[in-house]
């Protein structure tokens, strides 16, 4: 039971200028890095029944799969998605959807 959980995030990558905590908004956080660089090709539709990444919307379904969660952060993480003749997501882009999708995974364990 998740749902009333807020997380935080301690916005320490790389320094920078970013806040020192922050909620994660799923809408604005995770999802759109996904439809940005995962979804042309993991969508309901796509031809060699890929896997949907379209159902990560909201935090309740990131939780309800830790372990297909786990895999995406993994493939993300050691730059095995997207593959390499797509275009590569900028670092910042990256780092920050990883620190966010992270926090996702280990607190839903
Ligand atoms: C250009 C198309 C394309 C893009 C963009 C893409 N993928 Fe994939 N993905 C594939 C293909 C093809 C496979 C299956 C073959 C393989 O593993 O290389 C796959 C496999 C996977 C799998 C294993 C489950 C499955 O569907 O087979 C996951 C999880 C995954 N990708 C996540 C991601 C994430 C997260 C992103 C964005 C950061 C992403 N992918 C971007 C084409 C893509």
């Amino acid at each position: 039971m998740w749902t009333g959980l807020t997380l935080f995030v301690a916005a320490a990558v790389g320094g920078g200028n970013q806040p020192p905590a922050q909620p994660v908004n799923i809408q604005k956080d995770i999802y759109p890095f996904l439809r940005r660089h995962c979804v042309s090709c993991h969508n309901d539709t796509s031809p060699g029944a890929l896997r949907s990444l379209t159902g990560y919307q909201d935090e309740t379904a990131i939780r309800r799969d830790p372990g297909g969660w786990a895999e995406v952060v993994r493939l993300v993480e050691s730059r095995a998605m997207p593959p390499a003749n797509s275009p590569r997501p900028p670092a910042p882009d990256r780092d920050r959807f990883l620190q966010y999708a992270r926090e996702l995974r280990t607190v839903g364990k």
